[in-house]
């Protein structure tokens, strides 16, 4: 550009010497001559005039030919600009995801660590709901059924590991799913009648024994059985209907229950 600046000043500049020149030295027709022949000893101004038109095309040119570069160049920044938003673009939503997962990450740390305590809390749940075992025995006297199935309560605890046996009620409730053993013994002194006693579960019997004897001595039911309870499940001793026991007050009469292990 300060090249085709220059050339074009100082085409100017050589253009107004020569005006000036004709015009203050060509007066009088002696001094035209003069100036002519002058004239004619100059360089042929008219083929240096072309020579700079030339020079001035050409630099026009080139000048044109700058500009073009100079637009693709900036149509190639622009397009490096938009790569460049684009790939910060990238960037900032890769951090974004990043972030998420990171977040999610946390979440997951704290809903296992959340589980873990809550395994723990059930394990020790389990554990103490997995130490079950108890004895009961009838208290010294007579236990008529009378008209009715009596639910026979076992009210002298020997053993009551873990609560699961009512002393109140004489119902055995499972604390935890599994397989349990249940045994009793029951004594009545019988002459010439029967005794009988049944093992209930959830209300349904599962076992009854009979005997009839006729010196009236201390007569024995006894039996056990392994069951398989859910939570919550029920298991008692009943005497039916028209039924009588006796206890001296030495645990004979006995209802025992533990759990073997849960399920
Ligand atoms: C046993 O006793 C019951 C009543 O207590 C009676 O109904 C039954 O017939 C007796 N059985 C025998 C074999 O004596
Ligand atoms: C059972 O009772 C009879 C009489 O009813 C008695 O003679 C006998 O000694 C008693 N047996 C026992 C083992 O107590
Ligand atoms: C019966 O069990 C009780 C505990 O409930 C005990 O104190 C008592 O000594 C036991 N009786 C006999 C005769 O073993």
């Amino acid at each position: 550009m300060m090249g085709i600046m220059s050339s074009l000043v100082m085409l100017l500049s050589m253009c107004g010497a020569l005006t000036q020149s004709m015009k203050t030295e060509g007066l009088t027709h002696s001094q035209t001559i003069e100036a002519a022949a002058a004239f004619s000893t100059q360089p042929d101004v008219s083929a240096e005039l072309k020579e700079l038109r030339d020079t001035v095309a050409k630099l026009s040119l080139a000048l044109q030919s700058t500009q073009d570069e100079l637009k693709v160049m900036e149509a190639d920044n622009i397009a490096v600009k938009e790569r460049l938003v684009s790939s910060e673009t990238q960037i900032y939503e890769l951090k974004s995801e990043n972030a998420a997962q990171r977040a999610d990450v946390t979440a997951m740390q704290s809903r296992l660590l959340a589980t873990e305590t809550d395994v723990d809390v059930l394990q020790m749940h389990v554990q103490a709901a997995s130490k079950v075992a108890f004895t009961a025995a009838l208290p010294l006297g007579h236990v008529h059924s009378g008209d009715r199935h009596l639910n026979l309560v076992f009210s002298k605890v020997l053993t009551n590991v873990g609560e699961a046996y009512s002393s109140k009620s004489g119902v055995f409730t499972a604390p935890v799913r599994g397989v349990y053993y249940f045994r009793f013994t029951v004594v009545d002194l019988v002459y010439n009648s029967g005794m009988t006693v049944q093992l209930s579960k959830n209300g349904q019997v599962i076992m009854q024994l009979f005997e009839n004897e006729t010196d009236g001595n201390e007569t024995y039911l006894s039996s056990g059985m392994t069951l398989e309870l859910e939570l919550g499940d029920e298991v008692n001793m009943v005497l039916p209907p028209g039924y009588k026991l006796f206890d001296s007050g030495s645990n004979h009469s006995t209802f025992s229950g533990f759990l073997l292990f849960p399920l």
